[in-house]
């Protein structure tokens, strides 16, 4: 659930504004829609999960709301925003390094509003504010609502916080406004916050207890999005297979197999992804409601984060190497033709060689398309923090790390191989980053593919791809048919 690159916002919606800025500054309210009003700029940059990318669109909607439009120039907007992540001490470093270069901005240009939203806002609380003097606004996850009050107060001079956790916010009845699409396909938000206590993982601290959303709400804007071509939805949730939700009208509870069925049903033409699956949860009603449907893609993103299971007990993951072999199995005697992918950390406290060795080991055993892989870094508050040492020197977390990449690396290049001279379905999701003339798209397994354009083939088409060559990260072919 990690993505690397910023978004930059565009929102070009003319919108209802409530509070408005007259020419002495003097902040009103305004119900009226007004079209020819000189709207704010806003500029928004998100690091970590996909949730935080997801969440960015939520508050594009909420600011939209107000009247701010996206810019993708800083120096042309009046309010910046970083919605940023904790997961790790890197992902914090890059957060400070880019509040440095904001601060530059508003020596150049007083008055611009910093405003920082997301784990990191949650995590420090007030610190934010004394650690970082140019920071205005300080935002969680769970008080977006707020925004418009927080920026209203900035505006006068002060540096609002509201980090506020919640039992029931999911943000359902806000449509939220795509940023930076493709126009082919969208994550959808199911359910927020996380109720497992993985002794590494700050999520709990930062995003609160579990909830789930709506099911009418997500169906509502998978079909909407369906209705606007959009071909592929991912519903998002730190741990899928726990949503559960229960209609307050007839008590009816919705579990995450009968949601996957009740989306897939919304059209055949629509892909359904989702993330993450956890080891302890994922059932086999899942797992045959996805072999049921032929547009629920084929691929299980499934962490082991250690392959040895005195680590998983230490890691609190409440399951073994054994239950997840099990689970691994099943997938793979249900749909023979499901990727599994995974995340792993090297050098979790007191691990031994033995112990790595285990995690090597079930990257073939699990054949995993590919992982996202890190050593272990330690986070202030959590259960690992409190109660064990940190006691693998960086050199060997590192070293570990390296020989998990290399290991998987080869898996991925022997996986992607196989697959040449067969034939996928692929959505078109647009051009490929290296040249306009060639198509990239996905197939079910989630395997991204670069094939030469054909004119009569437009994004949100399915088209069949026959493969020709690999690479460990890519599939190379070209169009067979429809
Ligand atoms: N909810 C997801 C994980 C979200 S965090 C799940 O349970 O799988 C994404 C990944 O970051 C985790 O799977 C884990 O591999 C990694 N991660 C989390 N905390 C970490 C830490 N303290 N050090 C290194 N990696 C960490
Ligand atoms: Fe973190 Fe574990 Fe929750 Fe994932 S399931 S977000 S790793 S606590
Ligand atoms: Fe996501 Fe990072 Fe927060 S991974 S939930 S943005 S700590």
């Amino acid at each position: 659930m990690r993505r690397k690159n910023r978004t930059f916002m565009d929102l070009t919606s003319t919108n209802t504004r409530e509070i408005l800025k007259d020419k002495q500054g003097e902040v009103y309210f305004n119900k009226s829609r007004q079209e020819n009003f000189d709207q704010k700029k806003f500029y928004i940059e998100s690091y970590g999960c996909q949730m935080n990318f997801s969440d960015s669109e939520i508050v594009a909607s909420l600011l939209g709301e107000v009247g701010y439009s996206a810019t993708q120039d800083m120096f042309g907007a009046e309010l910046i925003l970083i919605n940023t992540c904790s997961i790790r001490e890197r992902a914090e470093d890059t957060v400070r390094q880019r509040l440095r270069v904001f601060d530059q901005v508003k020596k150049q240009k007083p008055g611009t509003l910093i405003g920082v939203l997301g784990c990191m806002a949650e995590r420090l609380k007030k610190k934010f504010l004394e650690e970082e003097k140019l920071v205005d606004i300080v935002v969680g996850p769970d008080a977006y609502r707020d925004l418009p009050n927080l920026i209203a107060s900035a505006e006068e001079g002060e540096r609002p916080i509201n980090v506020l956790l919640s039992r029931e916010e999911t943000y359902a009845d806000i449509s939220p406004i795509r940023l930076n699409s493709n126009g082919v396909t969208a994550f959808i938000s199911i359910m927020r916050g996380c109720d497992n206590m993985c002794s590494f993982c700050v999520v709990p601290f930062t995003r609160g207890r579990e909830r789930s959303r709506n099911a009418f709400s997500i169906l509502a804007e998978a079909t909407d999005l369906f209705e606007q071509g959009y071909r592929e939805v991912t519903l998002l949730g730190q741990n899928v297979d726990s949503y559960k939700w229960s209609n307050p009208e007839n008590n009816e509870i919705v579990n995450f197999a009968q949601l996957l069925e009740r989306v897939a049903k919304v059209a055949p033409d629509l892909r359904i992804r989702f993330s993450t699956s956890h080891p302890k949860d994922i059932t086999d009603e899942v797992l045959y409601t996805m072999a049921a449907h032929e547009n629920i893609c084929k691929y299980i993103h499934l962490p082991v984060q250690s392959g040895n299971s005195r680590i998983l007990k230490l890691m609190n993951r409440t399951y073994d190497r054994a239950w997840y072999q099990e689970r691994v199995n099943k997938i793979y005697n249900i749909m023979p033709d499901c990727a599994i992918s995974s995340d792993m950390i090297a050098g979790f406290c007191t691990e031994t060689e033995e112990e790595h060795q285990d995690t090597l080991s079930m990257i073939p055993f699990a054949n995993y398309s590919m992982s996202y892989m890190f050593f272990y870094s330690e986070r202030p508050g959590t259960l690992a923090a409190k109660k064990l040492e940190d006691d693998i020197p960086l050199e060997i977390k590192k070293r570990r790390l390296q020989e998990i990449i290399d290991l998987q690396q080869k898996t991925s290049r022997a996986h992607n191989q196989r697959d040449i001279g067969s034939v996928f379905k692929v959505l078109i999701e647009g051009d490929s980053k290296k040249s306009d003339q060639y198509f990239k798209g996905r197939n079910s397994q989630n395997k991204m593919l670069i094939f030469p354009k054909q004119s009569n083939y437009q994004p949100g088409a399915y088209v069949q791809v026959q493969v020709t060559d690999a690479t460990s990260a890519t599939l190379k072919g070209h169009i067979t048919g429809q």
